[in-house]
């Protein structure tokens, strides 16, 4: 048999255009979540280099499979290999205050993107269609929040005219929220609620190894369906990041806002954070995150509302919105809502 190589072009003239930096960037960005949560990333930011099969050895690691993860950063300028040793690059700072998004992509949601035929062909669209890791879309949310969200979160809870006794977190991922507030404020209570059980695996397991975890308490429910229990009945605060997008379609979100203010009648103020679905952008020029957020959502068919349409259900919804805090990742933003 004879092959014959009908390719126009030779390896060699591939190198330098753009599917060839498309794909060396989708194997970069599985390898800046996996840099992250093996601990390179922050060796990194900590000396600027470090040797390979040492780093390897120290954190049981594969040698050879460690140093092609940093092959791949390598390839797309994250950082420079010299040898056995590897250095920041000129886009590791960037990369690494963004890390998060990434893993939230490759780790987190890895998989719904790798069954994209699958999930497109309507036949498949029935019954749990699709899978995402929740505990690692948790571990990549308590960054996002803490570099993203939490400057405007904490500059609202400075504004309360009321000092929180007991806060619920409404789709609570890895607890950090309510472990951070239950420190703040001493003697209140929290109680998370998450309809994931690696997510409240994982909250239980945060909240045991801190000095507040008797303040705390976690719970499977489905916030979409959620009734009023004793425990919620002097929740003063409630809380809700990433996940608001899940109450909709719009009748659904207003059935949900009505719920809630049921469900928790003492609370006073709602904090209410989430990305909303962009409508302002060429596709050509969209901001990090905004895609793989946006087509994730359309492939798990999970309506994303624009901040338009967040901004005009509140009323509806039994809430009035005190405040708009702009959050600079895609289209996002806190509100801070109180009860009409
Ligand atoms: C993107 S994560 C955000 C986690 C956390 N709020 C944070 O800010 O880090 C969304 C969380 O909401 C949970 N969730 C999604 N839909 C939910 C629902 N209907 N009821 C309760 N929890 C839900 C998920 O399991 C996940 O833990």
């Amino acid at each position: 048999m004879t092959l014959v190589d009908n390719s126009p072009t030779t390896p060699d003239e591939t190198v330098g255009t753009a599917t060839t930096h498309i794909f060396n960037s989708a194997v970069a960005a599985n390898a800046i979540g996996a840099a992250w949560e093996v601990g390179a990333l922050d060796e990194l930011d900590k000396h600027g280099k470090f040797n390979v099969p040492e780093f390897a050895e120290r954190n049981d690691l594969h040698p050879t499979a460690t140093m092609g993860m940093l092959t791949a950063l390598a390839s797309v300028g994250i950082v420079e290999r010299q040898g056995d040793t590897v250095l920041t690059g000129e886009h590791f700072a960037a990369a690494f205050e963004q890390r998060a998004l990434f893993h939230w992509l490759t780790q987190g949601s890895g998989e719904l993107f790798i069954k994209m035929p699958y999930v497109l062909r309507n036949a498949n669209r029935v019954g749990k269609f699709y899978s995402r890791d929740a505990k690692a879309i948790s571990y990549a949310c308590r960054e996002v929040n803490e570099r993203f969200f939490d400057p405007a979160f904490w500059g609202a809870m400075h504004g309360l005219d009321f000092t929180p006794t007991k806060v619920a977190d409404l789709g609570s991922g890895s607890g950090e929220r309510l472990i951070q507030i239950v420190s703040r404020y001493p003697g209140s209570t929290g109680v998370g609620v998450d309809i994931a059980v690696p997510a409240l695996d994982m909250a239980r397991h945060e909240a045991a190894g801190n000095d507040v975890a008797d303040r705390l308490s976690f719970i499977e429910d489905d916030v979409r369906a959620i009734q009023p229990r004793p425990e919620f009945a002097d929740v003063d605060l409630l809380t809700c990041f990433m996940m608001g997008h899940d109450f909709w379609p719009r009748e659904n979100c207003v059935r949900t806002l009505r719920a809630l203010r049921e469900a928790f009648p003492s609370a006073r103020r709602f904090m209410l954070g989430d990305t909303a679905r962009t409508d302002t952008y060429s596709d050509d020029k969209l901001p990090i995150f905004t895609l793989g957020f946006e087509v994730g959502h359309d492939l798990m068919g999970v309506y994303l509302p624009t901040m338009a349409e967040w901004e005009g259900v509140f009323e509806e919804g039994g809430w009035r919105c005190l405040r708009k805090h702009t959050i600079g990742v895609s289209v996002s933003a806190i509100f801070e809502l109180e009860r009409l």
